[in-house]
């Protein structure tokens, strides 16, 4: 492609699309009062237009564009394996520890994020590895600290296109549906969309995310839940022969964004799409995970397009129809006028925000992920239930 054309096609790909609603309008969807205390208490400057748009310059607009970013390996080194197993600097400085079920989440009461020391980020970091995902509710919380813990734990992910908080070189990321559906995306009763489905964050990425951190500062009076769901479990699900027939398979991931073909941009958008292993070994708790997801696996390498969608179909299913697997939780803070914070880690779950709200009270969120190793599978490793010494039937 000449250089002129290059230049046309990236214009036009860029081009905003001029659609009803937005910020840019002005009155037509506003920030929730409370993010808006929440970022002047903070500093945070959202009167110049918020969320940030990154510069569309940076954007991949083309497929090799998108596959070339976050495209070199990085060295990572998981906190949770310097944690004291027992977590007393933790658990001794909390009010109340409560597992909310058997398999998944935990809620730590009594404690600041934005005030824990290393040892208890430490000892957070092997909590979020062993029960998938933890809460903190009454966060008081400045983005630029979420950032900081985001950035404790490893190389936090910047998003190339996601909106974000106007702080620094990006790393915080805007949950709020309302904006999309203000921009175009079809949410209704009828329709769920957006994060309103089963998923796992960026599966595509060489790196996927480990820790992701959503702090919710807009929280609806009722609703707007999150459910999660343990890939640990999911695993211990399966009969030893459908496990072994996984271990060592590669699956394929897509990214939600599409891209262009450089060499033929009329042919229609692409995803990048990754290979990972589908069971996978968590570095720090050494337990196997099943790593798929509906939102964003496509394909079980080495089989046929019909098979694989059978054997997919059939571990999706394993996720989404065991609720004793799942946590549902509801992000009401118990004091007006704080947050609520959770975090799970990507590489052993999967999620889905409960769109019953349906964008009638304001629910608004910032989020930090942290990105981990490569996916790979320990050979030796083993399942959680086997390393608890618990039943495998
Ligand atoms: C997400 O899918 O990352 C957001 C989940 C939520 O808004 O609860």
């Amino acid at each position: 492609m000449t250089t002129e054309l290059e230049q046309t096609v990236r214009k036009l790909a860029t081009l905003k699309p001029q659609v009803k609603g937005g910020l840019d309008q002005a009155g037509a969807l506003q920030l929730p009062e409370s993010t808006k205390v929440r970022f002047e208490k903070y500093g945070v400057d959202y009167a110049r237009g918020y969320p940030e748009i990154p510069v569309t310059e940076k954007i991949p607009i083309f497929v090799d564009e998108a596959e070339q970013f976050r495209n070199e390996l990085f060295e990572v080194d998981d906190r949770g394996k310097y944690a004291d197993p027992e977590k007393k600097a933790l658990f001794g400085a909390a009010k109340e520890v409560k597992h909310l079920t058997k398999h998944i989440g935990t809620e730590i009461v009594g404690l600041q994020l934005s005030e824990l020391n290393d040892k208890q980020k430490d000892e957070l970091a092997l909590l979020i590895a062993e029960r998938v995902v933890v809460y903190f509710r009454d966060q008081d919380l400045d983005p630029r600290k979420q950032l900081e813990l985001g950035k404790y734990f490893g190389p936090v992910e910047i998003h190339p296109q996601a909106p974000r908080v106007p702080v620094g070189e990006g790393g915080i990321s805007v949950i709020w549906m309302d904006l999309a559906k203000s921009k175009g995306l079809d949410l209704s009763f009828k329709r769920g969309g957006g994060t309103a489905h089963w998923h796992t964050d960026l599966t595509h990425e060489l790196q996927p995310p480990g820790i992701t951190h959503l702090h919710n500062d807009a929280i609806p009076d009722v609703g707007g839940d999150t459910v999660w769901v343990s890939g640990y479990a999911a695993f211990d699900k399966l009969s030893p022969s459908l496990q072994k027939f996984l271990e060592g398979k590669k699956a394929t991931y897509r990214s939600l964004h599409t891209y262009l073909d450089r060499e033929n941009p009329l042919k229609g958008r692409k995803p990048v799409v990754r290979e990972h292993p589908i069971i996978r070994t968590h570095p720090v708790t050494g337990w196997k995970s099943l790593f798929i997801n509906r939102a964003y696996t496509t394909g079980i390498v080495g089989l046929e397009a019909e098979e694989s969608k059978v054997i997919l179909e059939y571990l999706f299913s394993v996720f989404e129809k065991n609720l004793d697997i799942q946590v549902r939780f509801n992000w009401k803070p118990s004091k007006k006028g704080l947050g609520t914070s959770a975090l799970w880690d990507n590489r052993i779950s999967q999620h889905y925000a409960v769109w019953d709200h349906e964008g009638l009270e304001p629910r608004h969120g910032t989020r930090v992920s942290t990105l981990a190793e490569v996916p790979y599978l320990d050979p030796n490793s083993k399942s959680q239930r086997e390393s608890l010494g618990l039943s495998l039937d």
